[in-house]
């Protein structure tokens, strides 16, 4: 069984303590952090930039994952290479050639993801699967946290995870939007390795911890 790391999404933490969140997120049992960058203009939405990365970084040793939903990515990548993310997704319907893209993304040290909306299709990933390190399906539409999975992307992701086992099986799926224990088994079971988690565990009744822990519960059973 492959092995499954839990993104908790700062977008949905209390913005008034960033720092702390970021910290119990990680004593959690949380594997990487995924911050939510918007430009207002991909998504109607604005979030956050660099310098909150940038802050965050020195709080915690977990991976430092940002997903740019900004029109042109191209031109902040170095900006959050420097701010210490340790990977980019950048999305695909922004991007006339996602290889130049992906490879200025490495050439700076980071993983490279390259993001799917739910109504884009991986057709063509194969050309360029060797020059990414990640691949992420978003399963809502991007834009806002708390909206409902949706599952008819469940065969894209079994198609991504086909097309990655024949020409780059190093390469991980990650999944974005409505991810909580009812819908991650089958999200694992059609080849998400990592789960982009905001709304369930940062609202959850118990707390941060309980809903971590409930989440690897889900994924952990077997089958
Ligand atoms: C959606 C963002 C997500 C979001 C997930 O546009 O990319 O990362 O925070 O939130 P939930 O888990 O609530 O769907
Ligand atoms: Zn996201």
């Amino acid at each position: 069984m492959p092995e499954i790391s839990i993104a908790p999404s700062m977008l949905c933490a209390d913005f008034r303590r960033l720092g702390e969140q970021a910290r119990e997120v990680a004593e959690a049992g949380a594997q990487w952090l995924h911050f939510d960058v918007m430009d207002g203009w991909f998504v109607d939405a604005i979030s956050f930039g660099p310098l909150v990365i940038e802050a965050l970084r020195g709080e915690t040793e977990l991976h430092c994952n940002a997903h740019l939903m900004v029109g042109n990515p191209t031109k902040h990548i170095e900006s959050f290479a420097r701010a210490g993310a340790d990977s980019l997704f950048v999305q695909r319907e922004t991007l006339t050639q996602p290889a130049h893209v992906l490879a200025h993304i490495r050439s700076l040290g980071l993983l490279a993801g390259l993001v799917f909306n739910p109504a884009t299709p991986v057709a063509g990933l194969e050309t360029i699967a060797d020059q990414l390190d990640l691949v992420l399906l978003m399963t809502v539409e991007p834009g806002t946290a708390g909206q409902e999975f949706m599952a008819s992307v469940l065969p894209k992701i079994r198609q991504t995870r086909e097309l990655l086992e024949e020409f780059n099986p190093e390469a991980r799926i990650a999944v974005d939007g409505g991810v909580d224990p009812n819908t991650a088994p089958e999200l694992v079971a059609a080849g998400a390795e990592i789960l982009i988690c905001g709304s369930y565990l940062f609202e959850h009744p118990e707390g941060l911890s309980a809903g971590i822990e409930s989440l690897r519960e889900a994924v952990s059973g077997g089958g």
